[in-house]
């Protein structure tokens, strides 16, 4: 793929985790708030961030690599410095995934999956800065059906 098209690939891909992250951190949120007849969507809800988030990661190294092999952007520091926030990403998901089915409480529950939501959308826009320059949040999320809506 050219340049452009592994760029479009990665922004594309945070496009659709962005829709993803706001869905389920504004469930997260309602849940930290009291709302625990949604605490089981909620888990759903993180478990499939959680595999977006992975599968996301694979490739987007896949991709960076295929680039910085051909002589494109990131250049060897910045690959590196993006190999090494990865670690430590996947460190967190990993964590935050343990700790997903052993949290009883409700509440505790929106706290986490939001802090969650809200440290993967921060990085996010750290890595669009660093990598390809563009300003934080180039697109709106996509749209997408609330999770709410679509068990009712
Ligand atoms: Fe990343
Ligand atoms: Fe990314």
């Amino acid at each position: 793929m050219t340049l452009d098209e592994n760029k479009m690939e990665v922004l594309a891909q945070h496009h659709m985790l962005r829709a993803l992250l706001v869905n389920v951190g504004d469930l997260a949120r309602q849940v930290a708030e009291g709302d625990g007849a949604h605490a089981e969507l909620l888990r759903d809800g993180a478990r499939q961030l959680v595999r977006g988030l992975l599968s996301h990661m694979a490739d987007e190294e896949r991709l960076l690599e295929e680039m910085h092999r051909e002589g494109q952007a990131p250049d060897a520091e910045h690959l590196a410095a993006f190999q090494h926030n990865h670690v430590h990403q996947r460190e967190l998901i990993v964590s935050i995934n343990a700790r997903l089915e052993s949290i009883h409480a409700t509440k505790r529950l929106g706290e986490l999956v939001e802090a969650l939501t809200h440290a993967v959308t921060l990085d996010m826009e750290h890595e669009e800065e660093s990598l390809f320059g563009t300003p934080p949040q180039p697109l709106a999320p996509a749209e997408v059906t609330p999770m709410v809506a679509a068990r009712a």
